[in-house]
């Protein structure tokens, strides 16, 4: 992360950094967990019951990202541990992303480069790399949240038609002002010329594209999921891709990841990246303050004591009784990685 951001922890706690970024096992959160009292994580980390079970005075866990389906709010929650995130800060970037990552799938950006570096360019042909307009066709958005809304006005700017499905739909005077309208899910696959996945990843989410869904979609549709992996079923996408029953897919999220399947890796209509929605510097630096300030005040100290600007479990912070806790904080300990 940024040492001058993370840095500021240590005006109020003592800190124990974890500077290898892989994935830890979940014996390796419980034991680093242990000692602690709060702790600054990513999504790398999943924590539940198993991972803080040994964590008696963890009171607050402060997730740098948007996303928390690597937290188990419930067993957090019952455990008196406030959990929070990163919205907003990060919001127009990856939406900023996520259309990149759509143009590059609809013209094929990243085939068309290994094109040109592997010297297969040897005439100007009227036929080369053919791709799909994104003006005066429908997006779909599936998940009209904070990132799919500012997707949305981002389409409008390119003359798209905008549909959404969400499971309620947004207020008439939202609908007007983004230029979208709702449509039921199957309706959203079939209308679709260009379909972005912005939904939280859930029990109810997983594998929703499945191979049922795919082959509701157009055979000419682009696909593209910056939301989490385990939202589309490689399998049956990468089936489809390598058949012809979808034209692309441009994804920034995969199931296993860092892990990517070789299905996946074989097919030349895919656009690949590595889970970087919200990488710019200046979101990144945003998300991490937003994280750390969040930590400060679910420990109960800080300007907003007792007050973490993106709490996920408001339940918690009553139970664990914050303000009590302010007394104990110099002795506490946060850790990052
Ligand atoms: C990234 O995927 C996030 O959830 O912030």
């Amino acid at each position: 992360m940024f040492d001058d951001i993370v840095g500021q922890l240590a005006a109020h706690f003592e800190l124990t950094l974890e500077r290898e970024v892989r994935s830890y096992s979940s014996d390796e959160l419980a034991e680093r967990l242990a000692p602690l009292d709060g702790a600054l994580v990513t999504l790398n980390e999943r924590i539940g019951a198993a991972e803080i079970g040994s964590a008696g005075n963890l009171r607050a866990i402060a997730n740098v990202g948007v996303g928390y389906n690597n937290l188990d709010l419930e067993a957090l929650s019952a455990a008196g541990i406030v959990a929070t995130n990163t919205p907003d800060v990060l919001t127009e970037t990856t939406a900023d992303f996520g259309f990149a990552l759509l143009m590059a799938t609809a013209r094929r950006i990243t085939e068309a480069e290994a094109f040109v570096r592997e010297g297969r360019w040897r005439a100007w042909s009227f036929t080369t790399l053919l791709g799909a307009d994104l003006h005066g066709s429908t997006l779909g958005i599936l998940g009209l949240g904070r990132i799919g809304r500012a997707i949305a006005r981002r389409a409008r700017g390119f003359g798209m038609r905008v549909v959404y499905h969400n499971r309620s739909r947004l207020t008439p005077a939202l609908e007007a002002e983004l230029g979208a309208s709702w449509l039921g899910f199957d309706d959203l696959l079939s209308a679709s010329d260009h379909l972005v996945l912005v939904l939280p990843y859930t029990p109810a989410s997983h594998h929703l594209i499945d191979a049922r869904a795919l082959a509701r979609m157009k055979p000419t549709a682009t696909l593209v999921n910056i939301a989490r992996g385990g939202i589309v079923d490689e399998l049956a996408l990468a089936d489809a891709l390598a058949h012809g029953r979808l034209a692309g897919a441009g994804l920034d999220v995969f199931e296993g990841e860092p892990r990517v399947r070789p299905e996946l890796l074989a097919l030349k209509n895919l656009v690949l990246t590595p889970h970087i929605g919200s990488a710019s510097l200046a979101t990144r630096r945003a998300m991490v303050q937003l994280a750390v300030d969040n930590l400060i005040a679910a420990m109960g100290v800080g300007p907003n004591a007792g007050h973490p600007p993106s709490i996920l479990n408001a339940d918690a912070l009553k139970a664990a009784g914050t303000g009590a806790a302010v007394a104990g904080a110099k002795n506490t300990t946060a850790s990052k990685r």
